[in-house]
């Protein structure tokens, strides 16, 4: 694939910088981590009573949407089948499946269908893993791990078998829902007792998606190198943007959650501050990437009241300061952040945009020539009220030895009343 087609795939994607990640399946319902039969070694038959008792009754993607839309998310992630095996669309491969449990119906394609007409673009998480299926050997992180028994059955199981199975299931996501616009495979851990591209048959994987939606954007995590459409750290944030060998910012999405489980988890209150995820969105446009946030829904197919008052707070800054954000990436090297600062950059605007953090005395200080050369006005986002670009008096300035590359931004005393201020900063065009 030459290069130039990889942009135009991907060029919504970073224009979007903001999308939902949901986790939803069977382990919405023990509601202790979507790992829950890894970490507990639960076999087939023992997690058997969720797939008989699902019946998510208050399900409705519409409301869903409108939520992530109003956080001002530009596209969504959704697992149409996470480890446990369990399928949220109507497969014909399998009865391992919504349309099998109480619920008696495909909860994949009315999701598809809200957030689509909602305006968000559309995204498939599918787990390579498979815990439920017969011809999944057991491995290392398999559930039945420490079973004797069920390790000795791992020679009649032949995991050609379960290959074609996900061959299959693929094609028929890429096949029944209209375009895909990411596909999310997840994920792999090669070497000894572990799975990766053999058994995926990654190469032949590839070739068919590309075949099937030749403009869906994949993820790097097939165990093929080089041929991922995007990095996706997780649970962490890179310290500086992700390049290539040539010093180009990668396509990068990191993936992060409100709490640290990824599955609905009633039990669970290492919930992160509001303030502290607005700054990891921030944080990842300011270094040329995505944030991916993620919900898990409850059993009964609701956004929690913890979930939703952090999606509304994203929605209630996002509403002034998406400008920052849409379109945005890195700043160019000769604007240093000055302290306690982020930037961001709409390179076709030629706009920077600095988020304060923390809110200093009256000016904002900036080091470098740049902003004096290039700085042409200034304004607060949320408002559009000017700041004040003549500079610090001379009185003040000459107790800094270094005033001559200090440009300075006067703030007023009093912090606004917004979760991050930004300052709008127009440059004289190049
Ligand atoms: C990790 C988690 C998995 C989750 C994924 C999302 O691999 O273990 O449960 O789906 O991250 O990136």
């Amino acid at each position: 694939m030459s290069s130039k087609k990889a942009l135009s795939r991907t060029s919504w994607f970073t224009e979007s910088r903001f999308g939902l990640f949901i986790h939803w399946g069977l382990y919405s319902m023990p509601a202790r981590h979507e790992w829950v039969r890894n970490k507990e070694k639960i076999s087939n038959e023992e997690y058997q009573k969720y797939f008989e008792h699902f019946n998510p009754d208050l399900y409705d993607p519409k409301e869903w949407a409108r939520e992530a839309k109003n956080a001002g998310m530009k596209y969504f992630v959704i697992t149409t089948k996470h480890h446990e095996g369990f399928c949220l669309w109507d497969s014909k491969l399998t009865d391992y499946k919504a349309p099998c449990t109480p619920c008696r119906r495909d909860l994949l394609k009315p999701m598809v269908e809200a957030f689509r007409s909602e305006g968000l673009k559309v995204g498939f998480y599918y787990s390579l893993l498979d815990w439920h299926h017969p011809h999944y050997t057991v491995d290392k992180i398999h559930p039945m791990r420490d079973n004797e028994e069920e390790r000795g059955k791992n020679s009649k199981r032949d995991i050609r078998k379960y290959t074609k199975y996900l061959h299959g299931q693929v094609r028929e996501l890429l096949s029944n829902f209209g375009k895909i616009d990411i596909l999310w495979f997840d994920f792999s851990y090669p070497g000894e007792d572990g799975k990766g591209r053999d058994d995926w048959d990654s190469e032949n994987l590839l070739k068919m998606v590309r075949k099937l939606q030749p403009d869906v954007m994949i993820d790097n995590r097939l165990d093929l190198p080089g041929s991922g459409d995007f990095e996706t750290p997780e649970q962490f944030q890179p310290p500086a943007p992700l390049r290539d060998g040539n010093g180009d910012i990668k396509v990068w999405e990191a993936c992060q959650t409100f709490s640290g489980s990824w599955g609905y988890y009633r039990d669970e209150y290492s919930w992160r501050e509001r303030d502290e995820l607005l700054c990891t969105l921030i944080d990842c446009v300011s270094k040329g990437g995505n944030l991916l946030m993620n919900v898990g829904p409850t059993a009964r197919g609701e956004f929690d009241a913890r979930a939703l008052d952090r999606l509304r707070f994203f929605g209630e800054w996002m509403k002034r300061h998406s400008r920052s954000i849409y379109g945005c990436g890195a700043a160019p090297a000769e604007f240093k952040a000055p302290p306690g600062c982020m930037l961001t950059y709409n390179s076709e605007k030629e706009i920077l945009y600095i988020h304060v953090q923390r809110w200093p005395y009256k000016f904002i200080l900036a080091e470098g020539q740049a902003y004096f050369d290039r700085v042409e006005y200034a304004q607060f986002l949320h408002d559009g009220s000017e700041i004040d670009i003549k500079g610090v008096d001379a009185w003040h300035m000459s107790q800094f030895p270094d005033s001559k590359t200090l440009y300075s931004f006067a703030i007023p005393q009093k912090r606004p009343d917004v979760a991050v201020p930004v300052i709008e900063v127009f440059l004289k065009k190049q």
